[in-house]
């Protein structure tokens, strides 16, 4: 569901530009040595924030970038976020479609899509951040040993990226029917989890790596 417009989310974003960014393409190739960190890590489509902010707490020694195109969500997030101004941890206030002008080849080690917009009428299939035009983005960004995890509630979404991923010739590393099943400290639950979790529903998750892909 769309989140009501907030008056004050872009003079926050516009007054937070050390820690939000709006040009991204900018930072190309020096992500690394902005966060100071040899690992990066990209959430496409953040929300309101919580999983890249429990996760840049729980693993401080990795850099974690955060990207959010609806500026009322960017904006939640970026509180949040500032209240322990994380030094590991950045956002983009930007939409991902064109991504790959933002990093060069290889710079991203980790992509996380969580709860993706699953986009039902095949009209807007392309929108899907599994589609395949996302996926051969996220070839060229991704490090040869890289890794794609996305986690959903959404079946049907689920199967679709599944195909797509492997269609495109991602490797299946692992796969999750009931990822909640179990405990699993090591990954946070981020806002739409939770939401998803209290009502009983079983969520989905796969880690795909690129290690397979022949161009
Ligand atoms: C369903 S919400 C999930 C939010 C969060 N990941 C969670 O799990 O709670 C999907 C979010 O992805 C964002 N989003 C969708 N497509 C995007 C794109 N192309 N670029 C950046 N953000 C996008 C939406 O604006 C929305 O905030």
């Amino acid at each position: 569901m769309r989140m009501r417009k907030k008056k004050w989310a872009m003079p926050y974003l516009e007054a937070n530009t050390d820690f939000v960014i709006f040009q991204p393409e900018s930072n190309k190739g020096n992500w690394k040595k902005i966060l100071n960190k040899d690992i990066l890590h990209i959430e496409i489509g953040c929300g309101k924030g919580d999983y890249f902010i429990q996760m840049s707490n729980m693993y401080p020694d990795e850099g974690w970038l955060a990207i959010e195109k609806d500026y009322n969500c960017a904006a939640v997030a970026a509180k949040k976020a500032l209240e322990n101004r994380p030094d590991n941890a950045l956002m983009i206030a930007h939409d991902a479609a064109n991504i790959n002008e933002w990093f060069l080849d290889e710079e991203v080690d980790v992509i996380h899509l969580n709860f993706s917009d699953p986009w039902p009428k095949s009209k807007n299939s392309k929108r899907r951040l599994s589609h395949s035009n996302f996926l051969q983005q996220y070839f060229k960004i991704l490090n040869k040993n890289g890794k794609i995890i996305l986690k959903t509630d959404n079946k049907k979404f689920f199967e679709y990226s599944l195909i797509e991923f492997t269609n495109f010739g991602y490797k299946l590393e692992n796969v999750w029917v009931d990822f909640r099943d179990e405990d699993h400290p090591e990954d946070a639950i981020s806002e739409y989890e939770a939401k998803f979790m209290a009502l009983g529903q079983p969520i989905y998750r796969a880690i795909f790596s690129k290690s397979n892909v022949i161009m």
